[in-house]
């Protein structure tokens, strides 16, 4: 059998933390007999240089022609002056409209090995496991009007923040069923008590929970979420919301779990292509020193296995060699805790996943 993966690395660290992933997959290839036809693709700021648009029409057609979908990062501080619809953050959000990636998994699990790098405490956040489903394609993100406009003398800057009916419904549906195969908890995240846009979707919430009546629903405002993250994490099972509030939650419940490279993503639509990526950034900063976590993109190329090309088995493989290489001590510098445990870098670490795999 052979899977056709589109590698899209990026910008800034994107690249070195794909090959690790990719580094992994090949011990997948071995340990399980498959074969991975790798097809690389330009997208953000590479591109930009390359083509003069940050997402190319041959990039979407890669992506449309394979199994999946492997992204590294977008963006570089070199690139904020450019107009926004060349900037490399817009090919992110183009791809996932072009392949229709509704729905964003991304969840946030403290693994044993690590609740002493989270800043929380280790009894706040010890056995977290939340899964967060973002919504991708809508929201404040796509609503349109939009723009900077010259009203009165002044500049006036707006978005919209958009659902309609079938947008809400179809997340919710995602949700439920999430929910249903772990522990039946969904809390719905919007901010209703000020929003049309959020009663709306708690109105369709409701609706849809009529569907699986084992899924215990609750609601929360966004602003009470983001507390309840940090004073009571275990409370939550799955938590359901929409595309901007899900991309800060996000990045506050990866805190839970030591650090923003440890959390992977899978971006879904109603077909078997999906993509997967970290939710983190592509930290220019830090580009080409060897010194970041691999881990998020690994666990996002495992995810890639498990929900796009049905390997459920090689997904506990590779999540249960992370999990040997942390109990082994092995720390990239960003969960790095004490002086008992071993710092490698990027490389290293995706080699001793690698390694793990194969024993
Ligand atoms: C994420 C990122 C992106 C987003 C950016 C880079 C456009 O923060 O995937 O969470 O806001 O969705
Ligand atoms: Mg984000």
């Amino acid at each position: 059998m052979t899977y056709k993966i589109a590698v899209l690395g990026g910008d800034g660290i994107g690249p070195e933390i794909v090959a690790e992933a990719i580094k992994v997959l090949d011990a997948i290839s071995k340990k399980y007999h498959l074969e991975f036809e790798f097809n690389n693709a330009l997208i953000g700021g590479c591109a930009y240089e390359v083509f003069g648009v940050p997402l190319p029409q041959e990039t979407i057609d890669i992506c449309k022609n394979s199994d999946a979908v492997l992204l590294g990062a977008v963006g570089d501080w070199k690139y904020d002056k450019l107009p926004s619809d060349v900037r490399p953050e817009k090919a992110l959000l183009g791809i996932r409209k072009a392949l229709n990636l509704f729905a964003n998994l991304r969840p946030a699990i403290v693994y044993d090995e690590l609740t002493a790098s989270s800043p929380l405490k280790s009894e706040v956040v010890s056995g977290v496991d939340i899964m967060i489903v973002r919504e991708l394609t809508g929201g404040v993100y796509f609503g349109t009007p939009r723009g900077i406009d010259i009203v009165d003398g002044q500049k006036v800057g707006y978005n919209n923040m958009i659902y309609n009916e079938n947008e809400i419904e179809r997340i919710a549906h995602v949700a439920f069923q999430t929910a249903m195969k772990r522990n039946k908890k969904l809390c719905s995240v919007d901010k209703a008590n000020v929003l049309d846009v959020s009663r709306l979707w708690r109105e369709v919430m409701e609706r849809v929970a009529k569907e699986y009546p084992e899924v215990e629903l609750s609601h929360m405002y966004v602003d009470n979420a983001a507390m309840q993250l940090i004073r009571e994490p275990k409370q939550f099972d799955v938590i359901v919301t929409g595309n901007i509030f899900g991309d800060i939650l996000s990045d506050e419940a990866s805190m839970l779990a030591g650090s923003l490279g440890m959390l992977p993503s899978a971006s879904l639509s109603d077909g078997k292509l999906g993509m997967y990526e970290p939710i983190h950034g592509s930290a220019p900063d830090l580009r080409g020193q060897d010194i970041v976590n691999p881990i998020a993109t690994i666990l996002s190329a495992a995810m890639m296995l498990k929900y796009s090309l049905g390997l459920e088995k090689a997904y506990t493989t590779i999540e249960n060699a992370v999990k040997a290489v942390l109990k082994d001590g092995y720390r990239t510098k960003d969960i790095f805790t004490n002086k008992s445990q071993t710092l490698v870098g990027t490389a290293q670490m995706g080699s001793l996943i690698a390694q793990k795999i194969l024993e």
